[in-house]
């Protein structure tokens, strides 16, 4: 399948078989793919906690509105991505976002460059760098989602949290520091090819044509 081909299969589904947890081996693939979509400045501003036992996704589903709960109970794996503001990276000498970015050696010219080039970016750009953390979790969920697709796995990104009872949830299993916040949720999983909500989804790709959604300057 190339690229388009994926994209075009990918899709949402509603409604889940009630299955297993995920094997690790489908879990690393995914979260290797997840890693690879990029991240402004390479500031790592994303990251994602995984509920996979039936322990683990009784925990967060409060945290998602009922519609989405159903989802990640009988989900294989439920993601949480969750995100660094500007003041949680920058605060305390960069502490976090030297952490982010520990793959540098950060005493070599190239490190400490990326370092001052990132905190001195963060710091003249007032505005859009609030959402570079919601951002980076598109990013990765789109990558997640077309991995999914790829091992024949069926997923849902959802906004639909209840983000104050996530971030209490998460807090409460010292899971988000302070500063940290919840952006998104993807389950992963097997669909119910009966449903037939889903087999509607899966059948009708509605979406603006190229000419109605982008514009060319001339
Ligand atoms: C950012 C985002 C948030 C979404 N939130 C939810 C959600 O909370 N619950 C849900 O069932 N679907 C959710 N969806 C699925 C969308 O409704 C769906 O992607 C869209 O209708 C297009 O359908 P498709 O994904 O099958 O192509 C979300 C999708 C995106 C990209």
């Amino acid at each position: 399948m190339n690229f388009t081909e994926l994209a075009r299969k990918r899709h949402t589904t509603k409604v889940y078989k009630n299955t297993q947890e995920m094997p690790q081996d489908i879990l690393d693939q995914l979260l290797e793919a997840t890693s690879l979509a990029p991240t402004a400045l390479g500031a790592e501003q994303a990251r994602v906690i995984v509920a996979r036992t039936k322990e683990a996704k009784e925990i967060v589903a409060p945290g998602f509105m009922g519609f989405n709960a159903t989802k990640v109970l009988t989900s294989n794996a439920t993601f949480i991505f969750v995100g660094q503001t500007k003041k949680y990276l920058i605060d305390d000498e960069a502490k976090h976002l030297k952490e982010n970015i520990s793959f540098f050696d950060l005493n070599s010219e190239m490190g400490k460059n990326t370092l001052s080039g990132t905190v001195g970016w963060y710091n003249n750009d007032a505005s859009r760098s609030e959402f570079l953390d919601i951002i980076a979790a598109g990013n990765k969920s789109s990558y997640l989602t077309l991995k999914a697709t790829e091992l024949n796995l069926a997923s849902t990104i959802m906004t639909g949290l209840n983000y104050d009872t996530m971030e209490n949830i998460l807090r409460d299993h010292n899971l988000l520091a302070e500063g940290e916040r919840a952006i998104l949720g993807v389950t992963v999983g097997t669909e119910d090819e009966t449903n037939e909500i889903n087999q509607n989804i899966k059948n009708h790709k509605l979406r603006k044509p190229a000419d109605q959604f982008a514009a060319e300057i001339k």
